[in-house]
């Protein structure tokens, strides 16, 4: 359909008027359609640019024939004039809150009190719907006849706040459900959020507009759906998920809480896909685990999961205790904000002398642990936090995340609060502390030569597990070693022995002789994984991967020209020039060879093109330990040949490499006739197809 210009239409009732009222039907139809897509079932189906050209488009038509304009168009997503309060709303049906569970105990009580309820002891009975608990504010969103026409907060549980003009504006809320028939009432009861990627824009948006800066996605949701005006609400993107119902009229209820998200999702409204139903206490451990592994890697915060009866007859025979529903349950992961004392802040130096202030803590427990340091990340954000020593904080540990300082607690800021300066000299090594103009970080001068921390940090970095992966090198002992003086170079540490590292504190003989296997074993490497060991500021994995493949050996990339090295894919002149200035520098090419010397070698030369692709087509499995090879190192042998390596076997699997305690997967290759090599028969294989080369 060509677009046709809003400018030539007529008033309401000429022949063009039918023309008119269907492009902006269709107008409105796909965005969205568009809309749905990208919101609902994050899969985008056109470019912004062509999104906001249908937009314009529409507005343009609807301006210009303002009959056309209706409640549930698109358009109407781009907030109204501000509001001088909210009106207070009074839910039909009171919004409750949940139980509580933290230790699996509670969990297991919680299925035992379920079944008492029900009067049955067997598991298989009872069916709960698992999904998450997400971390954003509670909303009841009502339809009639499939309209938005209402937004409220769950407030007190029984009168909120009317925030119908800011939900319009967001995006994943549909303002008409996908039916031809809806209910005449429907509240749907769901958490309105922000993702953390959406955040972090605003935040960034914030501090350049030199305004407060929010401390999480939660506070950032409430923020902007309680604007007064609705225009703001509509530049920040705010998501919805739907789990819950309240009043229904016209329609049957749903017979179980899992089909009444089928239905949800029929309807267009957005439904998390990590959901599912599951019996038992053990069943709903296995969920809450699950999700725990899962969580960092979500695009939105959750702080827990929620279990629910799933037969609505059944969660109508187990019925409410004071304001919390007896058949659903929030089994919370720990909290991961705290709030603690700073006592004071010291600097940490790292392995590129970055310096890094440290808030010393008094000891809190949060994320699971106890924490007494977190970090203030540098100088700028310790001002633009404005965090100062003896301040009461928010302290915020998420996952393996490191602790930091979120924001200080004004209204109890001590007279006697003192802000923190920047040493000039490094605490460790007494040299100069510098602050390049256009760097926001400081440094320690002294470089690896003078500084011992950043020696320590430098091999830390050497030895982890992306690294050179020395296992059993942890970095309490790497201090020890350093503080010691008795390494001084990551090549040191070949050259320790056995004596030297038993006489260690804490060290029993029995695991020196493993941290010597491990170095041993660390010899045989990748020549990715060797450049990114060597500690090159702005070389990452990625950029060391990319070096490796491009120059194919180390030789190559020492004599590497800053033209040649922009050659490289993803190398910019940051990076080329940080390269030239490490290998320009004679101890680090001299750690270099010494650490060739030492034994450390790669499959050289195997990625750079012209190879033999042999391997094309063939899939292996790497199980268990091999002999000297890393499964790294197995892996890039095996790719450079043009092989592929996945994780579990299948009948389409070519070859397992199977190595000392090969566990299922090599009794699966078994069972499925899959031939099975030691490194030895590896290393033949990919011998033949140097051969074919010749
Ligand atoms: S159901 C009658 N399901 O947790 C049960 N709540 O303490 C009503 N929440 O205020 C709530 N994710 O903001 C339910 N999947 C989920 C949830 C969830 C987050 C929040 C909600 C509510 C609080 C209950």
């Amino acid at each position: 359909m060509s677009p046709i210009s809003s400018q030539a239409g007529g008033p309401g009732n000429t022949p063009d008027a039918a023309e008119w009222r269907s492009r902006a039907a269709w107008l409105a139809a796909e965005l969205n359609r568009h809309n749905h897509s990208y919101y609902v079932l994050d899969n985008p189906s056109i470019p912004d640019a062509e999104y906001d050209q249908l937009f314009r488009e529409l507005q343009a038509l609807e301006q210009a024939h303002p009959e056309l304009n209706t409640p549930d168009s698109p358009t109407q997503r781009v907030g109204a004039a501000p509001l001088p309060l909210f009106e207070q709303v009074t839910h039909s049906i009171p919004m409750l809150s949940l139980g509580n569970g933290f230790e699996d105990n509670d969990i297991i009580e919680f299925d035992r009190r379920v079944r008492d309820g029900l009067d049955t002891q067997a598991d298989s009975d009872i069916e709960y719907a698992a999904e998450l608990k997400f971390d954003g504010l509670a909303i009841n969103l009502r339809y009639e006849d499939g309209v938005l026409v209402q937004a409220a907060t769950r407030g007190d549980g029984t009168t909120g706040e009317n925030v119908t003009s800011n939900i319009r504006t967001v995006r994943a809320i549909p303002l008409r459900l996908h039916t031809e028939h809806p209910p005449k009432v429907l509240d749907v009861r769901g958490e309105v959020l922000m993702f953390k990627d959406d955040f972090a824009k605003l935040n960034a948006r914030q501090r350049e507009a030199e305004m407060k800066e929010f401390a999480n996605p939660r506070n950032a949701a409430a923020g902007s759906l309680r604007q007064l005006d609705s225009r703001i609400t509509a530049q920040r993107t705010l998501r919805f998920f739907a789990y819950g119902i309240g009043m229904l009229e016209g329609a049957d209820m749903p017979p179980s809480h899992s089909a009444l998200l089928d239905w949800y999702s029929q309807l267009g409204l957005p439904v998390c896909k990590e959901r599912g139903v599951v019996k038992g206490a053990s069943g709903l451990l296995d969920f809450f685990r699950d999700i725990g592994g899962k969580r960092p890697q979500l695009p939105y915060e959750i702080d827990g999961v929620v279990y629910k009866v799933n037969r609505l007859l059944q969660q109508q025979t187990l019925g409410f205790v004071s304001r919390a529903p007896r058949f659903a349950l929030a089994h919370k992961f720990p909290a991961e904000e705290a709030t603690t004392q700073v006592l004071g802040i010291e600097v940490q130096i790292g392995r590129t002398g970055a310096v890094t202030p440290v808030a010393r803590l008094a000891p809190v427990f949060v994320g699971g642990v106890t924490v007494t340091n977190a970090t203030l990340h540098n100088e700028d954000e310790v001002r633009r936090k404005d965090i100062h020593i003896g301040d009461t904080v928010i302290v915020r540990r998420a996952g393996d995340v490191i602790p930091e300082v979120v924001s200080f607690v004004p209204e109890l800021r001590p007279a006697d609060a003192q802000s923190f300066v920047m040493p000039s000299e490094c605490p460790i090594c007494g040299s100069a502390i510098v602050k390049l103009e256009d760097e926001a970080i400081a440094r320690c001068s002294g470089g690896w030569v003078k500084c011992a921390a950043q020696r320590k940090g430098g091999l830390q970095h050497f030895a982890s597990r992306r690294a050179m992966d020395i296992e059993g090198l942890g970095d309490q002992l790497i201090e020890q070693l350093v503080d010691r003086d008795l390494i001084h170079t990551a090549a040191d540490l070949y050259k320790l022995g056995l004596v030297k590292l038993a006489a260690l504190d804490r060290m029993a003989d029995k695991s020196a002789q493993n941290v010597m296997s491990a170095l041993e074993k660390s010899k045989s490497t990748t020549l990715g994984r060797f450049i990114y060991a060597l500690g090159i500021r702005h070389v990452g994995e990625a950029t060391a991967k990319e070096l490796a493949a491009h120059f194919g050996n180390i030789d190559g990339l020492l004599q590497a020209s800053e033209e040649q090295l922009l050659e490289v894919a993803d190398i910019g002149p940051v990076v080329a020039r940080s390269l030239l200035a490490f290998f320009a520098d004679p101890l680090n090419r001299e750690l270099v060879e010494q650490l060739r010397a030492a034994g450390i070698h790669w499959p050289e030369n195997l990625p750079a093109a012209g190879g033999s692709k042999f391997l094309l087509g063939k899939t292996f499995v790497l199980t268990g330990s091999l002999p000297t090879l890393t499964r790294d190192a197995a892996a890039a042998m095996i790719e450079a040949a043009g092989g592929k390596v996945t994780g579990s076997v299948s009948k389409k699997t070519s070859y397992v490499v199977a190595g000392a305690e090969a566990g299922s997967k090599l009794t699966k290759a078994e069972e499925l006739n899959i031939p099975i090599l030691d490194e030895d028969g590896l290393r033949t294989l990919l011998e033949e197809s140097d051969h074919d080369q010749d």
